[in-house]
């Protein structure tokens, strides 16, 4: 059976390396993947977002199967393009993918359907927008509506800082069209979780809850980044709270998309901040978290084919998704100055991978042999174990044997959660 993976970073090689497991004899492809996916699949220089040639790549190989990872090509509509070409996918297509495409959408949707979330306010024009933040509480959260690499959220601690943000995002344009729409929200608090999930568009099964580190550095400090190391389960997130959720927000929402003609089948991310008003929505993504993918993945027990293929076929039972017992962690390694600038090229030199410890890689690049730096997260070291403390300490242990020139990572993954864990 040959299986093509669209995307090039860690959460690709998670879902490659899953995929694999029970199927030594799959066919995988990855468009465009990246130095260190190249061990275990085909690697295909085609880019994540050229529609056109990724369906003609899989109409020429008879890929029986595609999984459509990052947000750009999902709400792109690149699932639209490769089923009508007859080309079964597991990702939402994008009349479904828009619950992340735009958070105007998202929050619109959130009101309709009594899903709790920040109170918020759309603009369609900054000046508009500004006479609101002359009255408007502090600290502001300030979104851009659409896709934004991940940067288009500002917490505006001031009314000028707010007043900035809309500025940057709606006149100078810098996130382009993304910003000519902006969602001005209520500022949250709480411990933040994130719960990705298999949805078929008819049922929703979650998988185990992770907790992202998204700030550059130690203590939850510096710029945001796609996030520097994940753990799961997350420890704020106990079985009271998951049935919570389960009965507020993850089932009311796939039930609000199908109600609305646009069923969302692939995987389901819940950003959700756990407030002392009960937990709410801070986002939702259409895709598995990058590295939250990392953490969950390999916890995975069930096979993540097969669960693919039913996701898209619209046959998902709760049965089919099943997690072992234990926790893990992952730890980002990035090139010093990420996510501002940073050198690359610098070779890297890896461990092999153990059952309980190995490494997903994200930017690196094949040159002569070698593996060099290409990126600003270059690879994801998760290692498993019975309890959190161990896995921490054992991920830990093994980026000590990684090595590349002007490798930063943070040291203090897990232990917010480790103190959640004492508290709750
Ligand atoms: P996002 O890009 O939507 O994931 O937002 C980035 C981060 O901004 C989130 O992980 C939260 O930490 C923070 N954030 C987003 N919305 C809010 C909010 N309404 N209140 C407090 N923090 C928020
Ligand atoms: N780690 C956060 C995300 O994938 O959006």
């Amino acid at each position: 059976m040959k299986v093509m993976v669209v995307g090039g970073g860690g959460r690709e090689h998670a879902i490659i390396k899953k995929l694999k497991e029970g199927h030594e004899d799959l066919e995988l492809y990855a468009l465009p993947g990246n130095g260190g996916i190249a061990k275990d699949a085909v690697c295909v220089p085609i880019g994540a977002k050229d529609i056109p040639e990724i369906v003609k790549f899989a109409v020429k190989e008879k890929i029986d199967f595609a999984v459509v990872a990052p947000d750009d090509p999902l709400v792109l509509g690149a699932v639209d393009a490769l089923e009508e070409a007859g080309i079964s996918c597991f990702g939402p297509r994008a009349n479904a993918a828009i619950i992340e495409g735009s958070k105007v959408f998202s929050k619109e949707l959130m009101k309709k359907y009594g899903i709790p979330t920040a109170a918020y306010e759309v603009f369609e024009d900054s000046a508009s927008a500004l006479a609101y933040l002359e009255t408007a509480p502090v600290p502001a959260v300030i979104k851009a509506d659409g896709l934004a690499l991940g940067k288009g959220v500002v917490i505006a601690e001031t009314r000028e800082d707010a007043k900035q943000a809309v500025l940057s995002m709606m006149e100078d344009k810098v996130f382009g069209d993304s910003g000519s729409r902006i969602v001005v929200e209520e500022f949250l608090t709480g411990p933040e979780v994130s719960v990705l999930s298999f949805t078929d568009g008819n049922i929703v099964v979650p998988m185990i809850s992770s907790m992202d580190h998204k700030r550059a550095l130690d203590g939850d400090r510096g710029p945001n980044t796609g996030g520097m190391g994940t753990i799961a389960p997350n420890p704020f997130y106990t079985p009271e709270i998951a049935q919570i959720c389960m009965d507020t927000i993850l089932n009311p929402t796939v039930q609000a998309m199908k109600a609305e003609g646009r069923p969302f089948r692939g995987c389901l991310y819940f950003g959700l901040m756990l407030t002392e008003k009960g937990p709410k929505v801070i986002e939702y993504n259409c895709r598995f978290g990058d590295p939250e993918a990392q953490v969950v993945l390999p916890l995975l027990e069930s096979d993540l084919l097969d669960i693919m293929q039913k996701v898209s076929k619209g046959m998902l039972r709760e049965e089919d998704v099943t997690f072992k017992n234990g926790a893990s962690c992952c730890v980002v390694m990035a090139s010093a100055g990420y996510p501002k600038s940073y050198e690359k090229g610098f070779e890297i030199t890896l461990p092999a991978d153990r059952e309980d410890a190995f490494v997903f890689v994200a930017g690196a690049k094949l040159q002569d042999g070698k593996l060099l730096t290409s990126g600003g997260r270059v690879l994801g070291v998760t290692a498993l174990a019975s309890d959190l403390p161990e896995a921490v300490e054992k991920a830990y242990e093994t980026v000590k044997q990684v090595h590349f020139a002007n490798a930063y990572y943070r040291k203090d993954i897990g232990k917010r959660g480790l103190e959640g864990e004492k508290q709750v």
